[in-house]
């Protein structure tokens, strides 16, 4: 099989988006409706991607031509630094299972969404794919980037050994519908949503976010990485490893300010000076994503209130229900 070609369009393809419930595989999924493909879905309760022997049974048993693989365990700086392990264990299982079955399945061409928290803290901005293993991990987050090298490195070696169609992207901080709003598990944008709500809701004088503000973001929506991911599956991909940033960051202190726009909380803004600042800067080189013909098409203030909508709504039933994690 060869590593390049291209696949002529998704109409009558079997497609597999793994993790197809999350942020990002919604989008992945809403994105391809209208495809003309043959949707492969399988949720974590008939299918753990941990199990071995059960992805390898159930991609036998339904033959992916195409995955978009997706899946993983996620999390914020806090579940990252607490539970390293299960973040190190599921991600590296997730992975074996999902890319060598891929292999051994024929599957004709893989798309593989890692981190950009693989990257060094000291990589020179903005940062190239060239950068990978060129130096130190952030300490707080280090086991769930090891397994996504891990994931990269696969996707390099099956192409070296087997010739196969295995791209690994790098995305930056994700936002939109269907995130996790969960006070401890959260990401920077959805952490931010949630406290400038609660703090409006409560009346409060000021809402509070971590670090003293002057990191910086790069934020992509997911409608925009799940286009942008439909568009490295589509085309002739002659690298292995893609950056797919929107090409500019932030200012925590300038999104905390458009986030308590867009909730239209009026209070002060203040910040925690007791908590990790993280990685200062994190900005993606994408001239490789953006040679193949890719532009995002969110701006950040129309993403920002799409994200927001969705949170006030799933916030209206689930304050009806009892709470479930991912809120
Ligand atoms: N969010 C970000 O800012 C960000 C940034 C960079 C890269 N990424 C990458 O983008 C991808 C999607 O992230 P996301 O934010 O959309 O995450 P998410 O909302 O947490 O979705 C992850 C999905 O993976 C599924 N999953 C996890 N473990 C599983 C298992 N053992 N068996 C079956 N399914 C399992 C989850 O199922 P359940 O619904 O059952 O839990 C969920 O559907 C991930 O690979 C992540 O590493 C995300």
């Amino acid at each position: 099989m060869a590593a390049e070609g291209s696949i002529n369009s998704f109409s009558g393809r079997r497609v597999w988006v793994t993790g197809h419930r999350g942020m990002l595989g919604s989008a992945m999924m809403r994105n391809l409706e209208t495809s003309g493909a043959t949707l492969l879905v399988a949720g974590r309760a008939e299918l753990d991607l941990t199990d071995a022997v059960a992805v390898r049974r159930w991609m036998e048993e339904n033959r992916p031509e195409l995955v978009f693989h997706i899946g993983a365990k996620v999390g914020g700086i806090h579940a990252n630094a607490t539970l390293p392990a299960d973040f190190l264990y599921d991600n590296l299982m997730i992975q074996t299972n999902v890319i060598d079955g891929a292999h051994r399945t024929g599957v004709e061409k893989l798309v593989f969404v890692a981190s950009n928290c693989t990257y060094p803290t000291n990589a020179e901005q903005p940062i190239t794919e060239e950068a990978m293993l060129t130096g130190p991990l952030d300490t707080n987050i280090r086991a769930y980037a090891v397994s996504k090298i891990a994931g990269i490195e696969m996707c390099r070696a099956y192409r070296t050994q087997h010739g196969s169609n295995f791209v690994a992207i790098i995305p930056p901080n994700l936002y939109g519908p269907g995130d996790n709003y969960h006070p401890q598990h959260s990401h920077v944008v959805a952490g931010m949503l949630r406290r400038a709500h609660e703090a409006k809701h409560a009346g409060a004088r000021e809402f509070t976010v971590w670090g003293d503000g002057t990191p910086r973001r790069e934020l992509l929506h997911v409608d925009d990485l799940a286009a942008a991911l439909k568009y490295v599956m589509l085309a002739p991909t002659t690298h292995e490893l893609y950056n797919i940033g929107c090409g500019h960051d932030l200012q925590i202190s300038e999104l905390a300010t458009l986030i308590a726009e867009v909730v239209g909380f009026e209070g002060e803004i203040v910040y925690d000076r007791s908590k990790p600042n993280g990685t200062m800067r994190k900005l993606l080189d994408s001239s490789k994503i953006r040679a193949l013909g890719w532009l995002p098409a969110v701006d950040e203030r129309a993403g920002l209130a799409t994200a927001y909508a969705d949170f006030q709504r799933r916030h209206t039933a689930l304050a009806q229900e009892q709470a479930p994690h991912r809120f």
